[in-house]
């Protein structure tokens, strides 16, 4: 019957809870939110949620009398302000919660735009919770002018919900070319020609100066150079940092993340942390991976070690992106790649399936694939099961995928 504490309430905290009561553990648990609402899905923040396609209830995980049917005490608007490891407890909101095992699913917070550059001038939106994306909505109105920062996954699915919407969008991106961070020149370059096919003035290499602004408003931007760029609202997709200040606070051990053993426990033996604040051995490194499928994965395989199991987290990445009507879906980490194998004609337009696949020497790290779930579903089993086909048999679009297997 110990006492479970989960802080953070996103999707990694949701998974874990639920996996808890689904592997019998009949002890209290609490989770503990900041955020005002139950935990939901992100991904749609910047897509279908984004594009006014989607009600709120429906990104709930759960609906909220689920909770209490689980007899999982959830705590919304809560934020927890310290751990007291001696202790054994968290304090929220004046009080102190005792635990026996803790977990941390924090999540990660978004980057923000220096005040002194303009970052805090009202306009200015990042997209991470459901509050900032409510925030921003009402600056979708047809005709209007949006300057987006930043070419990572979240700056171009806005930028297509911004087009889709009848919107003008400068996207500028400070390194010589988008999605440099997560994908290949190929990737990148097919993703920049669809933006631009679809009226995007989209900029590579381009650092921004300052935001400008007036009465406390943005109004554009200044870019290096001296050019300048006039703007309604500003949107700020510059990347995530793990959230670990409770977990530095309390002296747990960071690197790049609350920094976890195979069991996802932390450097504390009766806590455990999983999901986007999280680092982890894998493959003979130390990952964090920003993703749905890993906070899902890692929240039941923490649920399980911290009732006594010792079930290694062994992660299978996988992460996927909605812009305009492409779909983007990635099989594997491509980090440490040193060549890009290419499956169809990335010339043959927006709707033909091309993929990209990554290998580091002989070995298949990672397959991008645009419009072709095929090949995901492919290059996701072949990585899973450490097998890698020759690179002109990938290449070969007369070798048939199943073929590959
Ligand atoms: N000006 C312009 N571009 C910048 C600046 C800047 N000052 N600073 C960073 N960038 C660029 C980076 O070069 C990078 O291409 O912003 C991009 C940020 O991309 P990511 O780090 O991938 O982050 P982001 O797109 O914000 O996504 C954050 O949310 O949905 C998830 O998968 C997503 O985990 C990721 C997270």
């Amino acid at each position: 019957m110990e006492r479970i504490v989960i802080v953070g309430a996103g999707q990694a905290a949701q998974s874990l809870a639920a996996k808890l009561r689904a592997l019998g553990h009949a002890g209290p648990i609490t989770l503990i939110g900041e955020e005002p609402v139950p935990p939901y899905q992100r991904p749609p923040l910047s897509k279908a949620y984004l594009l006014g396609e989607m009600e709120r209830e429906r990104l709930y995980l759960r609906p909220e009398s689920w909770y209490d049917e689980q007899d999982i005490a959830l705590l919304t608007g809560t934020p927890v302000t310290a751990i007291d490891r001696a202790a054994r407890t968290v304090a929220a909101s004046g009080r102190e919660i005792p635990y026996d095992r803790l977990a941390l699913t924090t999540g990660a917070v978004p980057r923000r735009l220096p005040a002194a550059i303009g970052g805090d001038l009202a306009g200015v939106y990042t997209v991470r919770t459901l509050a900032d994306v409510d925030a921003m909505a009402p600056e979708f109105a047809a005709g209007r002018r949006v300057l987006i920062v930043g070419g990572g996954y979240i700056g171009l699915e806005a930028a297509a919900v911004a087009r889709k919407k009848g919107l003008e969008v400068t996207l500028v991106e400070a390194a010589p070319r988008i999605l440099a961070r997560v994908a290949c020149t190929e990737t990148a370059a097919w993703f920049a020609a669809l933006h631009r096919a679809h009226g995007v003035d989209l900029r590579e290499g381009v650092t921004l100066e300052r935001l400008t602004g007036e009465a406390g408003r943005v109004t554009g931007a200044a870019l290096a150079g001296g050019e300048t760029v006039t703007a309604d609202f500003v949107i700020v997709g510059i990347g995530v940092v793990p959230d670990t200040r409770l977990a530095e606070a309390a002296g747990l051990a960071i690197d790049n993340g609350i920094a976890v053993g195979e069991f996802c426990r932390a450097s504390d033996p009766l806590i455990w942390a999983a999901g986007d604040c999280a680092s982890f051995p894998w493959r003979g490194r130390r990952v964090r991976l920003e993703s749905v499928g890993n906070a899902i994965d890692m929240g039941e395989a923490a649920a399980a070690n911290m009732l006594g199991q010792s079930t290694p987290y062994v992660a299978k990445p996988w992460f996927w992106s909605d812009q305009y009507d492409v779909k983007l879906q990635i099989a594997g980490l491509s980090t440490g790649y040193d060549r890009v194998v290419t499956r169809g004609d990335p010339e043959a337009g927006q709707g033909a399936p091309v993929s990209f696949w990554y290998y580091a020497g002989a070995e298949l790290l990672a397959v991008d694939a645009i419009n072709d779930p095929r090949a995901y579903m492919v290059g996701k089993r072949l990585i899973e099961a450490g097998k890698s086909p020759h690179p002109e048999a990938v290449a070969d679009t007369g070798t048939e995928l199943k073929a590959l297997l």
